[in-house]
């Protein structure tokens, strides 16, 4: 039987193009969205026809309400990996962030993820390897003027990790955060040409990341060989910032 991967924002780029990757590598999936079904039915379909003798399935849910928590928990059979490649990010000064933004991020960004893992502790123990991986970023290692709120949460990501990571260790299940710096998904689009020009000269390697880029790491920590690797975040910058 195939191992299986929960994908949370595989509607998104970087969940687009780790589901691809491992779709190829012989997971089943479990294909997560929030408001755009489209793309993750468009994989779905795909990956049946070229991967049949994997699954795959669909779930819809918003991260930011805890409540519905328990029938996504019911949709799932075998779970050996969980990615969470879900979120926004809110720009401005932190003290005009409202308290809805702040709770909205928190719940995006840690606590749902964080009740997930809760539910999904005994499926992940039961397998050979079980692996959970954020998608974190460079900004909750150095931080950002204006996503600050943003910044602290992934942040928090990391720190969840670290401490998760020791406990589920005699199950063996790995903890890791994939932080990537500035990646050309839908969450950049707000930059115009000048912004983009100037962040370019700030990278080292002069030009944001692509989505496969990052998901080669996401791909990689669930490899049974990652084993020796946890509690750990792996910034995936092109030499930027951390
Ligand atoms: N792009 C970057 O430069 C960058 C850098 C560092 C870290 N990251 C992190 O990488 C992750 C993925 O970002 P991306 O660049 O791939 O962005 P993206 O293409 O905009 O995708 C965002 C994903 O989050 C989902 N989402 C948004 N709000 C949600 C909610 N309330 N409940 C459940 N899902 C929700 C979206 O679902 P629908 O589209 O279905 O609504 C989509 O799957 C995020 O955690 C982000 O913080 C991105």
């Amino acid at each position: 039987m195939s191992r299986s991967a929960l994908i949370i924002g595989a509607s998104g780029d970087i969940g687009q193009a780790a589901a691809r990757q491992l779709a190829a590598a012989g997971w089943s999936l479990y294909l997560h969205y929030f408001q755009h079904a489209t793309p993750v039915q468009q994989m779905q379909a795909d990956f049946i026809q070229k991967y049949p003798r994997q699954d795959f399935f669909t779930l819809a849910y918003d991260l930011t309400d805890e409540t519905q928590l328990d029938q996504i928990i019911g949709q799932l059979f075998q779970v050996d990996a969980v990615i969470f490649a879900a979120g926004t990010t809110t720009y401005g000064l932190f003290k005009e962030t409202t308290a809805v933004q702040l709770e909205q991020l928190w719940e995006m960004h840690i606590k749902t993820p964080m009740l997930l893992c809760q539910r999904l502790s005994e499926k992940l123990a039961r397998s050979d390897y079980g692996r959970i991986v954020f998608v974190g970023s460079v900004y909750g290692g150095s931080g950002s003027a204006l996503e600050v709120a943003y910044s602290t949460v992934k942040g928090a990501q990391s720190a969840f990790a670290n401490a998760y990571a020791r406990e589920v260790a005699s199950l063996g299940i790995t903890v890791n955060v994939v932080a990537p710096g500035a990646v050309d998904t839908k969450m950049n689009q707000l930059f115009d040409a000048t912004a983009k020009t100037q962040l370019r000269s700030e990278i080292p390697i002069s030009r944001m990341a692509r989505p496969d880029e990052v998901a080669y790491w996401i791909s990689a920590l669930l490899k049974k060989d990652a084993s020796y690797l946890t509690g750990q975040t792996l910034y995936v910058t092109g030499g930027w910032r951390k």
